[in-house]
This record gives C-alpha cells, structure tokens and sequence, in this order.
C-alpha cells in the first residue's frame, strides 16, 4: 500500500482564507508551447498497437497538436502519443499496458474542458475515449439506457428523445462534451435547477480504475443501497481513479410546452432578487440564466445580433418554463406580480426561444475572441450572490488594473461564471484574488468545471486537510501508480515510473 503525502489526519488548514502564499507564475502548465513529450519505447508502442490497433496509435505530431491544447486556448502541451480505444476491454488493457510502463495517461472526451484537466501539459499519453460512441440497452418503460463514454450529450438528448423521453443535462458545449467528461467533470449546465447535475442522471457506471480493474454497474435500479457508490465517486474525479467507459443514464419526462422570457432590471441585486422569487413562485421553472450589460453588448458585437431591447439594461435574467401544459399563464401572472422587472421579451415559438437563448450562450465564444480568458466558476451562497457579483471587477481591478472582468452564469445555482481578459496567461494573481473573496464570502472555487490544473493550488480554500487527505487516499487506493491524470485535482500524488520512455 502507498503512503499517502497529503498530511496527516489532524492537520490545520495549511493556508487559511486570504493567508495563501504568493501565486506561482509561469509554473510550466500553461503555454507549454514550446513543451515536447517523451519519445515512447518502440516495445511499448507495439504492445499498444496490438491492444487497439495501428491506426488507432497516433504519432503524427500535427495529429496530436489538437487533444494538446484545451478550448479556451490557455491550457497547451504536448502527447507522446494519442491512444484511441474501441471498446471497455481496450481501455482496460491499454491501461494495463501503460501502468506497467509507468506512462501516465490524460483521459480525453471531447476537450470541452475549462481547468486544463483533460490536456498533456506534460508529455503524457492522451486516451481518448470518443470511439466508445454507442448508446445501448433502451429501456423506453424505466426511461434509461447505456451510453458509452464517447457519446456527445447532444446524442444522448436526441436519442432519449427518440425513446419518448429526455436527459437532464444540457450546456453548451452539447455538441462535443461527452458521456464521460460530463461524468468525470460532474457537469452542471442550463438545468441544474430542475434535474441537478451529472451525478444526479447516474443509475450506475462501467470504468477501468487506475489498478487496471474493471467495475461493471450497469444494471440500472433506481434503489440500490449495497454499499459505496462508486459510480458517485468517480462523478467528479476528472479522471483521476478511473476511465469511464459507459454509463446507465436515467431519462426525464418530456416537456414540449415552453416559454423562454429575458427580462432586465436596473440592478444586479435586482436580478437576483427575481432569481430567487422565480424559484420559488415557478415549479415548472427549467433554466435561470443571468448575463450584465457589458456581457451582452460583446455578444451583440461579435455575433452580429441585435440586442433584445432598445434600451440597456444593468443586468439580464433568462428564464425558461417547461411543463406538459401551456406554461404561459402562470409566467405572465408571475411576472406581473414583479414590479422591478423594467424590460420583458417572451417567446414560445422554437427559433424564437433559441435566438433568445444565444444572448446567453454565446457568452463563452464573444468573451474567447479576446484572447484566452481566465475562467474562473464560482458558487456564492444565495444572501452573498448580488455582492460579489458588484464588487468582484473592483476586487481584480486591485490585482490587476488592465483587466476587463466578464460575468454571468447560472443563477439559480449561485454560480457565476468570471472571466477576465487582459492578463498575461501565466499570471495567477487575478485568479488568487477572486478566488479567495468568493471562499470568503462562504462560495466554493468551483461550481461545475472542476479543480483541473488551473485550480490546484487553491484546493485547501474550500477542501479541510482533512477532506484532502480523505481524497489522497482513494486516490492511492484506486490508482496506486499514479497513472492517471497525476497532478490533476490533487497537487502532489503517486508518480508514474518513467522507466519506459526512451532517452531523449
Ligand atoms: P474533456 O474536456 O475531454 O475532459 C474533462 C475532464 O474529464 C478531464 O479531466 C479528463 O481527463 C476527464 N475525462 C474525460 N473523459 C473521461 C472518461 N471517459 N473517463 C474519465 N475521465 C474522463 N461545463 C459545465 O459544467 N456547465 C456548462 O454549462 C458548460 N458549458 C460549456 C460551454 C462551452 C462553450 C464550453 C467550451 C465548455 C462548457 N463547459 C460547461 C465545460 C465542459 O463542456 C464540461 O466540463 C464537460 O463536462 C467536459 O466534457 P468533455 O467530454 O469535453 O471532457
Ligand atoms: C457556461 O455556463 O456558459 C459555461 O459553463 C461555459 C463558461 O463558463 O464559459
Ligand atoms: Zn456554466
């Protein structure tokens, strides 16, 4: 049994809330453009090639250059090679193969990732999962089924459809992000409110653990008290104890009767209050968006759409209702009970709800044209929400005074999205500073996009000793060689030998 190097039991907090030492900067995972990855033994490689086979090992450098650097564009490195797997059983042997080699591997879906988790930054091996594309074992009676780890979440939704039913989740990157990424990131997105998130759809999982066994859940009862949920535990993991290779995802019901409505008010704390109001006043209520004034004139800007009224408002919501029934009567009385509401754009015709849908989804691209944006993805308790969200550009504007801080997110979830643009890549201080003020307004460092590499050194914020050392060691006990991901979610960990990489 390894020991466990994250501290013992009864450890203090290492860096209480606003006592961190100072931000590494330039600490080699961001911008590695220069960075080169290992030459693997030409024996390992052969190996690899008979488990998945010799077009599915991918050397070319040109090939490899895009699962090196993340979406966003901050996050880039280097493969020493691209392994692409058809099945659960290649997956287990293919980390079979590289644990004995001590070849660290970089599980990969759709590389929709924002904390820099599912990238080589160190000249590791990508596994990529998107292969595993088949959606299996339709129950359309329960409203399950099995899905591979490969399989985009827009597939998943259009297959639950076809089956009479729908998926909980929803975001915007549906096209790419997949059945595993989703599961190892424990994604939240546009519907949290009504279905929670990931880990809320798993009725069990199949995945390859960093020992190199294989745990097979798939059976798909909704109550299944018989011990630890490992399913549970790898949500969230970010591919750090086990490669997911398929899941039993449970469906939802139908809800083909919507009303999308933007509604403006002349204040954040404006918005929130009707945040919450709607909440509570709305059962039906699906999704609650909230986007600034600044957020939606670079949208208009870089999109070419016009903005949804004629005049500005300080801050936006986005609300849609989805029932059985025509929603609408309830949304209007609702609404109208609201007497700071200064602006209302309603829509229940298809196009008309996605063009009201694109103020708020095209917030990442608009916010991406900037350059590579540091992203941070805070929770706030609900009393603390409208204050930070006011006072977190002068909090960076301290830090940094060129930067531009972008806000919106999920505001029935207290999560805020903070972007801030016009700061060097490698300069960690804006996301010390924001980071810090929203643990000490109680919030979490990460709402739904994880720790990744971007957030490790701020971990002890929101995670006791205690909770990190629980972590460390499921970490040792499922993947003792460190295998996967190292040095993602927890800083220090098990490293992989390296005695098959060739010299030079
Ligand atoms: P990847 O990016 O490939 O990997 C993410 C992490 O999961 C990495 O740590 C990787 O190692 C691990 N991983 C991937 N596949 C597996 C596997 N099979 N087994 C084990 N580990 C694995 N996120 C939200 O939560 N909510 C949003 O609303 C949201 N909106 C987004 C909108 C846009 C435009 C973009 C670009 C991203 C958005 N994201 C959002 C972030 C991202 O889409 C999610 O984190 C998503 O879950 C990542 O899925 P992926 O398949 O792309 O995973
Ligand atoms: C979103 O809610 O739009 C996503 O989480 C992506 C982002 O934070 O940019
Ligand atoms: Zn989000």
């Amino acid at each position: 049994m390894h020991s466990v190097p994250y501290g013992g039991r009864n450890e203090k907090r290492r860096y209480p809330t606003g006592m961190l030492p100072p931000p590494p900067r330039n600490n080699g995972w961001i911008d590695a453009t220069e960075a080169s990855a290992p030459a693997l033994d030409p024996r390992l490689l052969e190996k690899l090639r008979d488990v998945v086979g010799v077009e599915h090992v991918i050397g070319d450098p040109d090939v490899m250059a895009s699962y090196a650097v993340d979406w966003s564009g901050r996050f880039r490195g280097a493969a020493s090679v691209v392994l692409r797997p058809g099945n659960g059983l290649e997956v287990a042997a293919v980390v079979d193969v590289c644990r004995e080699a001590g070849v660290a591997l970089v599980p990969q879906g759709g590389n929709t990732g924002l904390v820099g988790g599912g990238v080589p930054l160190h000249g590791e091996a990508v596994l990529s999962l998107r292969r595993l594309s088949r959606i299996t074992d339709v129950d359309q009676v329960g409203g399950q089924f099995t899905a591979e780890a490969g399989v985009s979440v827009a597939d998943v939704q259009t297959a639950a459809h076809a089956a009479g039913w729908d998926y909980g989740i929803d975001l915007g990157s549906r096209d790419s992000a997949t059945v595993g990424g989703t599961i190892a990131t424990n994604a939240g997105g546009l519907q949290v409110l009504r279905y929670g998130a990931t880990r809320a759809q798993l009725l069990g999982v199949e995945a390859v653990f960093g020992t190199g066994a294989t745990v097979s859940h798939l059976g798909g009862l909704t109550k299944d008290n018989t011990g630890y949920d490992l399913g549970g535990l790898l949500c969230g993991s970010e591919g750090t104890l086990g490669v997911v290779t398929a899941a039993r995802l449970r469906l939802v019901p139908q809800t083909p009767e919507r009303v999308v409505a933007v509604l403006g008010f002349a204040s954040t704390s404006a918005a929130v209050e009707t945040a919450f109001l709607l909440r509570q006043s709305l059962p039906d209520l699906h999704s609650l968006e909230l986007f600034l004034e600044e957020g939606l004139a670079l949208v208009c800007a870089t999109s070419g759409l016009t903005p949804p009224f004629a005049d500005g408002h300080r801050a936006y919501l986005l609300a849609e209702v989805a029932s059985q029934r025509d929603p609408m009567p309830e949304v209007v009385e609702v609404l109208e009970s609201v007497p700071w509401i200064d602006a209302v754009a309603v829509a229940t015709e298809p196009a008309r709800r996605a063009q009201l849908w694109r103020y708020r989804e095209l917030h990442t691209e608009a916010v991406n044209t900037l350059g590579a944006p540091h992203k941070l993805d805070v929770t706030l308790p609900a009393t603390a929400l409208a204050s930070f969200i006011d006072a977190v550009p002068g909090v960076v504007r301290e830090v940094a005074p060129g930067a531009t801080t972008w806000l919106f997110g999920h505001a029935a979830d207290g999560n805020v999205h903070v972007n801030i643009t016009g700061v060097e890549p490698d300069d960690l201080t804006v996301d010390e500073r924001v980071l810090v003020f929203a643990a000490e307004l109680g919030g979490s460092i990460s709402a739904e996009h994880g720790i990744g590499r971007a957030k490790i050194h701020w971990l002890s914020l929101t995670r006791s000793p205690a909770e990190i050392h629980a972590m460390a060691a499921i970490k040792a006990a499922l993947d003792p060689d460190g295998v996967l991901n190292p040095g993602v979610l927890l800083p220090l960990g098990p490293r992989p030998r390296g005695d098959q990489v060739a010299a030079g």
